[in-house]
C-alpha cells in the first residue's frame, strides 16, 4: 500500500455552523463542499488546509453512528482518512495482515469518492479511513 497522503483529518461536532464559524473567525480556514451523506447518518463539510483538508460531521440523528460517538466520548477526533490509489488493493493488503476492517468492501462516500473503513482496535484506537483518488 502506497498512501499519498492524509486525504483529511475528521471531527465529529455538534453544531456545524457554529464550528465552521470558530474555524473561519480563528484560523481563516473556511469550507468549500457542505453536504448531507444520507448513508453515512452525517452533514459532512470539508476545509482545505494545504494538501489536506479538515472534515466536519454533524450526526443527522443521535442513534446514527456519529451521534453515538459524540455521546460516548464528545466531540473531537473522529477518524483520520489516507488516500490510496487502489482501495481494492488496499483492503486485500490488510485482510491478509489480519486487520479488522469495518468495511470488507468498499463504498461510496462524500464527494462521490470509493471509501472503506478500518476498525479503531486495528491501530491505536484510531477510526482509519481509505478514500480512493485517482489522477495522482
Ligand atoms: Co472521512
Amino acid at each position: 500500500m502506497k498512501p499519498y497522503n492524509v486525504d483529511h483529518v475528521a471531527l465529529a461536532v455538534e453544531d456545524l455552523d457554529a464550528v465552521l464559524g470558530d474555524f473561519s473567525r480563528l484560523f481563516g480556514v473556511e469550507a468549500v463542499s457542505r453536504e448531507v451523506v444520507e448513508e453515512q447518518g452525517v452533514e459532512e463539510a470539508m476545509l482545505p488546509i494545504g494538501g489536506t483538508s479538515l472534515q466536519l460531521l454533524r450526526p443527522l440523528s443521535p442513534d446514527s453512528p456519529v451521534g453515538r460517538f459524540i455521546e460516548k466520548r464528545g466531540q473531537g477526533l473522529h477518524h483520520i482518512a489516507i488516500a490510496v490509489a487502489s482501495i481494492d488493493d488496499a483492503l486485500a493488503h490488510l485482510r491478509a495482515e489480519g486487520a479488522r476492517l469495518i468495511d470488507t468492501e468498499p463504498r461510496i462516500g462524500g464527494g462521490g469518492h470509493k471509501i472503506a473503513f478500518v476498525h479503531p482496535a486495528t491501530v491505536a484506537g484510531t477510526l482509519i479511513e481509505l478514500v480512493e483518488i485517482d489522477g495522482h
